[in-house]
C-alpha cells in the first residue's frame, strides 16, 4: 500500500489528506479506495465528528489519473473504486470540509460541491475540462452545479471547461472563503473544531435540511457513471488521453 493518502485525526476531524504530490495528486483506483473507505470508517466512528480533505501544497488534486482513463478506454475494467468513492461522498452522513491550494481540476473541483464548507487560497484555480477530454461532468455535478452557481456558470465550468479563480468560486458559491496558503490549514481544522463543538444530533438533522433528499443525487451520479463509462471508449475520449500521454514526447 502507498502513502497516496495520508488518514490523520485532528481532535474530532478526520483528515484525508491526498498525497501524491509528483502526480500533482491526479487520483489513482487505489486512492479513491482508501478515501472511499476512511469517510465510511470515520462516519461510524463516534468520535469523529467532521471529515476534512486537504492536498499537498500547490495542487489539491489534479483529477483523476489518465493513465487509469486510458487503460479503460482500451478495453480494461475499472471504475468501481471511483464509484465507491462517490457513494460515500454522496451518503456521508457527517459535515464534510476541505483545504483547496493551487490545482483543483475534475474531481479536484466536483468533489467540493459535496462539501458543506470548502477554503481555498488565492492561487486555487478550479478547472473541469471534462467535454475537453470526450467525457461528461461526474460526482453528480451536472446537478450540483446547475443549483450552486446557477445554470450559465455551470455551463461555463462544466462544458467549456472555463477555470474559475478563488475569488470567482467565492462570489459563485462554489466555496465559503478565500485565505492565504500560509493560513490554509489552520483556517480549515478551526472550521472543523468549530463544527465539532456543534451538538452532534442538531447539526445532522440542520445539515440533511440543507442538503435536502439524497436519492435525486444519487440518481444522476448512477446516469453521469453510465455516460461516463460509455464516453471512456469513444474516440474523442482515446484521442484526449493519448495526447495527455503523449505531450512530453511530442513537445
Ligand atoms: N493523470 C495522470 N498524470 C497526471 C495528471 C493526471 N490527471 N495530472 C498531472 N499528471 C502528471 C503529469 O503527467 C506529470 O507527470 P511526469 O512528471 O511523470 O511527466 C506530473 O503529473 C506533473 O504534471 P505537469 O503537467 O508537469 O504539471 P503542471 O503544473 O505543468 O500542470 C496540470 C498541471 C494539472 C494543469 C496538468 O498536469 C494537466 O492538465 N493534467 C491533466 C488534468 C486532467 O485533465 N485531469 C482529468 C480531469 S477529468
Amino acid at each position: 500500500m502507498t502513502d497516496h493518502i495520508i488518514i490523520e485525526r485532528h481532535g474530532a476531524a478526520q483528515v484525508l489528506r491526498m498525497n501524491r504530490p509528483e502526480k500533482k495528486n491526479a487520483l489513482t483506483r487505489e486512492m479513491y479506495a482508501r478515501m472511499a473507505a476512511a469517510l465510511a470508517a470515520g462516519d461510524a466512528d463516534d468520535q469523529v465528528r467532521v471529515h476534512v480533505f486537504f492536498g499537498v501544497p500547490g495542487a489539491f488534486s489534479a483529477g483523476n489519473d489518465l493513465g487509469d482513463f486510458l487503460a479503460v478506454a482500451t478495453g480494461g475494467e475499472g471504475g468501481g473504486e471511483v464509484w465507491d468513492f462517490l457513494m460515500a461522498l454522496a451518503k456521508a452522513e457527517k459535515p464534510v470540509l476541505s483545504g483547496v491550494d493551487g490545482i483543483a481540476v475534475g474531481i479536484g473541483t466536483t468533489l467540493n460541491l459535496h462539501c458543506d464548507l470548502t477554503f481555498a487560497t488565492p492561487r486555487t484555480v478550479f478547472r473541469t475540462p471534462f467535454v475537453d477530454l470526450g467525457l461528461v461532468p461526474e460526482a453528480g455535478s451536472s446537478l450540483l452545479a446547475p443549483l450552486v452557481l446557477g445554470r450559465q456558470k455551470a455551463f461555463s465550468l462544466l462544458a467549456l471547461g472555463e477555470g474559475f479563480s478563488a475569488e470567482q468560486a467565492m462570489a459563485a458559491g462554489l466555496i465559503h472563503a478565500v485565505v492565504e496558503e500560509g493560513e490554509l490549514e489552520a483556517t480549515v481544522l478551526a472550521a472543523a473544531d468549530a463544527v465539532a463543538q456543534k451538538p452532534p444530533e442538531a447539526l445532522r438533522v440542520t445539515r440533511d435540511l440543507i442538503r435536502g433528499p439524497r436519492e435525486p443525487l444519487l440518481d444522476r451520479i448512477q446516469q453521469e457513471s453510465e455516460l461516463f463509462r460509455q464516453r471512456l471508449k469513444s474516440n474523442e475520449a482515446r484521442a484526449a488521453f493519448m495526447a495527455f500521454m503523449n505531450r512530453r514526447k511530442a513537445g
